[in-house]
């Protein structure tokens, strides 16, 4: 079943001094249950592309459905379907949590809203806090504590905490573990892969890594200043890129530089 159409999506960031076309005729579709990555060099339109998605912007032109509903277009208290399903995590956790806020409260963030409410039903706020601060490895008092008190792999797991508290079906991740040393990656990188299991989550996973898009990801696509160069089983994309462009990103992967 598809959960996500995307069909002629353009997006033109307009300024005084040029128009940046950040994207371009894109058509994507996504499954339910799909992990896919979304690959290509800084500029080439990844994080336009899930922003758009989860319609925390408006194309130009062009448009999203989700689970059969548009998204483009409507107005935001009608979009509590895609705000209580749809979830995302950020690059840099410090820019992404409020330092005034206790983490128990930045969790509960995306239960407050009326209309993510509305969608929900009836359940205890502080109870699902404590679950998922619980579910993503984070001792019980974590959700006194703010940001500033704790280290950049536990900043994370409360930004990934706060996204699986409505129990959203889909997980957008924006180069969620680019900013985080090696080792946390690693860590932070099971966590969302057993997370992803566990809940049966479907996985946007943006990337500039190819390494990593090809151990979380089945499936990727390729975007060039825009546009979808190159879509399919991430294997096939690794193994023979028809697109010139692939190759080069392979190639920058150190790993296999030395078998190209
Ligand atoms: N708010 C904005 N105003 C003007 N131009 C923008 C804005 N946001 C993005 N752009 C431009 O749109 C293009 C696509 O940017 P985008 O952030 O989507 O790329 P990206 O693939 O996510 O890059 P990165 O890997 O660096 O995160 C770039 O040329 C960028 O400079
Ligand atoms: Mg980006």
């Amino acid at each position: 079943m598809s959960l996500f159409e995307v069909r002629g999506l353009r997006r033109v960031y307009r300024s005084s001094r040029q128009d940046v076309i950040a994207l371009e005729s894109l058509d994507l579709t996504v499954h339910a249950g799909q992990r896919l990555g979304i690959v290509g060099e800084s500029g080439s339109g990844k994080s336009t592309l899930v922003r758009l998605m989860a319609a925390l912007d408006r194309p130009t032109a062009g448009t999203v459905m989700f689970d059969g509903l548009p998204v483009t277009g409507v107005p935001e208290r009608r979009l509590g379907f895609l705000r209580s399903r749809v979830q995302m995590v950020f690059q840099d956790p410090r820019g992404s949590l409020d330092p005034r806020m206790r983490a128990r409260d930045i969790v509960a963030e995306p239960l407050v809203s009326p209309i993510v409410r509305r969608e929900l039903g009836e359940f205890d706020r502080a109870q699902r806090v404590r679950e998922v601060l619980d579910e993503v490895g984070l001792p019980p008092d974590a959700g006194d504590r703010y940001p500033h008190e704790f280290s950049g792999g536990q900043r994370q797991r409360i930004a990934i905490a706060r996204a699986l508290a409505p129990n959203p079906d889909v997980l957008i991740a924006d180069e969620a573990v680019s900013a985080l040393d090696v080792s946390v990656r690693a860590q932070v990188l099971n966590l969302l892969m057993r997370l992803v299991d566990d809940r049966g989550l479907t996985l946007i996973f943006v990337s500039h890594d190819l390494s990593v898009v090809r151990h979380l990801c089945p499936d990727a696509v390729v975007l060039q200043a825009g546009r979808i160069v190159e879509a399919g089983p991430t294997s096939a994309l690794f193994s023979q890129p028809s697109h010139e462009y692939t190759a080069r990103l392979v190639a920058a992967i150190p790993r296999f530089r030395s078998r190209l």
